[in-house]
């Protein structure tokens, strides 16, 4: 097949593992026969450098006629005064926005081969396999807010429609359909309203996938079962904040932020697939990035946006007998172990797929 894909490297290591991304894809689209056409456009702190707008208009319209996105990172010390008036990941959640990506799929699974290394006992970490789904374009992210005031008051607003609840429950109950069929939701339902009905508009959904059981968990309860009883949960459903916050909780199951790939998708499959950790200044440009995350935001893109499955599964057996081989980068190698840099770690995944 032919597609076209919009790549935003973005800030720190970002272009890092963006550029070995590409490759990677290059490599499937030989395998497989199949022509992937990459336009890059700037987003984050280097679009604020060089355009004075971390998300240009031309990047947007890169992203308008691509059929997925692929973005590294965004943000760093260098844009990050409080006094600034626009900040690089104002870039991020503006496209999240203007493509309406109100679905965050971020799967979090254990690796037999990091539960050595994981700070949590091995025993906990047996078969851990979640699926996160964050709403993503509503909730506190996109209240009304006061940016910049007198200087001595400042207020976010938690907002959410009926509508907006029920359209990503849908997403994630039939994700547990297709898995096995648990879905946790999570919520403040004691203390916000808006939470109330979230909780609410959940359960009604529920109506509709009765073969799913359904747990609500309050999120400060959540953060606790995480750690607890990881292998217990199936799907996980949050809003914006709360499910920012979880999926990065969660990354500790799988041994490092640098594992957990995203994709943000809207009902017709367009999507934008970045890896959950950010632009990770302090080891930008060091070789020390490690790629899953990205790699496996890559094979999401195939699979959601692509319908490519097999090309999709290709690149996650890849990274499995990258990681069965004994390869590590930095952030997931036991102390005294070796590792290796991003660009060999890179190599090994395509030379195994
Ligand atoms: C994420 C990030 C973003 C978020 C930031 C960079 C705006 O933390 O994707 O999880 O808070 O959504
Ligand atoms: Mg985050």
């Amino acid at each position: 097949m032919k597609a076209t894909i919009a790549v935003l490297p973005g800030d720190g290591i970002g272009p890092e593992v963006v550029a070995k991304s590409t490759e990677l894809l290059s490599a499937i689209a030989d395998k497989h026969g199949h022509e992937f056409t990459f336009v890059e456009g700037l987003i984050g702190g280097i679009a604020i450098d060089e355009r004075g707008d971390p998300l240009p208009a031309e990047t947007v319209a890169i992203c308008e006629k691509a059929d997925a996105i692929l973005l590294g990172a965004v943000g760093g010390p260098k844009w990050s005064d409080p006094t600034a008036t626009v900040q690089p990941e104002r870039g991020l959640l503006g496209l999240r926005q203007h493509f309406g990506l109100f679905a965050n799929l971020r799967p979090v699974k254990t690796y037999p081969a990091l539960v050595e290394h994981a700070p949590l006992r091995a025993e906990l970490l047996q078969d851990v396999d979640i699926l996160f789904v964050r709403e993503l374009v509503s909730g506190i992210y996109f209240g009304d807010r006061q940016e910049q005031g007198d200087g001595d008051s400042a207020f976010d607003t938690m907002t959410y429609q009926r509508a907006e609840v029920e359209q990503v429950a849908n997403v994630a109950f039939r994700a547990a359909q297709g898995r096995r069929k648990k879905l946790c939701s999570v919520d403040k339902a004691n203390v916000l309203a808006s939470m109330r009905l979230w909780r609410r508009a959940v359960v009604d959904v529920r109506a509709e996938y009765d073969d799913v059981e359904l747990e609500h968990l309050l999120v400060d309860a959540a953060t606790m079962h995480l750690l607890t009883r990881p292998n217990s949960f199936d799907v996980i459903l949050a809003g914006n904040m709360f499910g920012d916050i979880l999926s990065d909780e969660a990354s500790v199951l799988a041994g490092s932020l640098g594992m957990l790939p995203s994709a943000s998708l809207r009902a017709d499959q367009f999507g934008l697939y970045e890896p959950v950790h950010g632009s990770a200044p302090d080891i930008a440009g060091q070789g020390k990035a490690n790629p899953i995350g990205m790699f496996l935001s890559a094979a999401m893109l195939l699979r959601y946006s692509l319908q490519l499955e097999a090309e999709a599964g290709a690149i996650e057996s890849a990274i499995d007998a990258a990681l069965d081989a004994g390869l590590r980068t930095a952030d997931i190698a036991s102390p005294g172990e070796a590792s290796v840099t991003t660009d060999e770690f890179a190599a090994a995944v395509i030379s195994c797929l």
